[in-house]
């Protein structure tokens, strides 16, 4: 039997959206395939899955719960909703910016200026990681890096608070592909994932997660 059975975890997918006025957004090229793809392993070992995900063509794996937002700030509102967990793994894509000013009506062309002001959204995983009565006891960012994946991986698991971080190099054609390749950085191991479908980089979380439940 699984470890997993009948634990809670939360999982962000996809991108978020962030609206300038009610037909323009700033985001970016997330797919949401990779957390979709975790959502749906965790599942099928029998844990209890909140998928909170951003706007995506996919359809929700079976046996998983899934939220749809599409902001930053409602991806942490709906976090926090589906707290406590005993784990959370942060795979979304979400804007570091936001409009600071978001219109009720379009705005027209001779409204612009050319200069858009941005204001900075709430850091979720590093919000999550931090949390003080209900910090789920495994946190798992994503680092997509371009160079020095390895490195910026390592600080970012410091900088962020969470346990682990899985490290995949964006640098080719893995965003909206469905392909990754990837470092699982625990602090205690490094392990290498190399090139594979993204479920088997998926499978390969669940069964880390499987083996750090049934020892701690
Ligand atoms: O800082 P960076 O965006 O590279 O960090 C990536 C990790 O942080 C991912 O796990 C992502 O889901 C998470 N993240 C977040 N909220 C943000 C920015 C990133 O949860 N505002």
């Amino acid at each position: 039997m699984s470890t997993l059975e009948g634990r809670r975890i939360i999982v962000t997918a996809g991108p978020t959206i962030e609206p300038i006025d009610p037909v323009r957004f700033l985001s970016n090229r997330s797919s949401g395939k990779q957390g979709y793809l975790i959502a749906e392993a965790l599942a099928a070992r029998g844990a209890d899955v909140l998928l909170v995900s951003g706007p995506t063509c996919l359809a929700c794996p079976d046996c998983v719960d899934r939220v749809d937002v599409e902001t930053a700030r409602d991806m942490l509102a709906a976090v926090e909703t589906g707290l406590p967990a005993d784990a959370f793994i942060a795979v979304a894509a979400v804007a570091d910016w936001r409009p600071a000013e978001r219109h009720d009506q379009k705005t027209e062309k001779s409204a612009h200026t050319a200069s858009l002001q941005l204001v900075e959204n709430p850091d979720i995983l590093k919000t999550i990681a931090g949390h003080r009565r209900q910090r789920p006891s495994l946190v798992i960012g994503f680092a997509a890096e371009t160079h020095d994946v390895l490195d910026r991986a390592r600080a970012k698991r410091l900088r962020k608070g969470c346990d682990w971080i899985v490290a995949n190099d964006v640098s080719g054609d893995v965003m909206g592909g469905d392909e990754n390749a990837a470092w699982l950085i625990t602090g205690n191991n490094e392990t290498h994932w190399p090139r594979a479908p993204k479920q088997t980089l998926a499978e390969n979380l669940a069964a880390a997660m499987d083996d750090h439940f049934a020892t701690s």
